[in-house]
């Protein structure tokens, strides 16, 4: 069912510019109306990182979108076959909670095989104003 989604996470997951943490992100997010956005992590000196994940949702909300249904995530060692799932840190998390439903999907995948949770089931009590 996601395998578009997790097929663009890891093409995105080429795109990473990750000099200092040599560790390489791609996240594709579905929109409500079917729209896929893509990401990845962009690394500066002094530890500045932009997730992968909050990156392609960044891109979406500009486009005016503000509905979302799903995002893949992919990440491991750069130029390496990811080993694990990547699950999306705290920050995301939070960030995602902004846009999205407690029952947005999160898949996180890698070469064989990926898991699904819901933003619920990542981020409960989420912080709201
Ligand atoms: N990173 C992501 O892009 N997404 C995650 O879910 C976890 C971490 C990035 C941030 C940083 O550029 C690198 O991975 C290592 O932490």
């Amino acid at each position: 069912m996601y395998e578009e989604l997790i097929q663009k996470a890891a093409e995105a997951r080429n795109k990473a510019y990750a000099p200092y943490s040599g560790f390489s992100v791609g996240a594709a997010l579905l929109t409500a109306d079917g729209k896929i956005y893509c990401g990845s992590n962009v690394e500066a000196p002094s530890f500045l990182a932009c997730c992968a994940e909050r990156n392609a949702l960044y891109k979406a909300v500009f486009d005016g979108h503000r509905n979302f249904k799903a995002i893949a995530v992919t990440g491991g060692k750069a130029g390496a076959e990811p080993e694990d799932i990547c699950p999306p840190c705290g920050i995301c998390r939070q960030a995602l909670n902004e846009f999205c439903d407690p029952e947005f999907e999160i898949i996180m995948a890698k070469p064989d095989g990926y898991f699904i949770k819901t933003l619920a089931e990542l981020l409960p009590l989420g912080f709201k104003e």
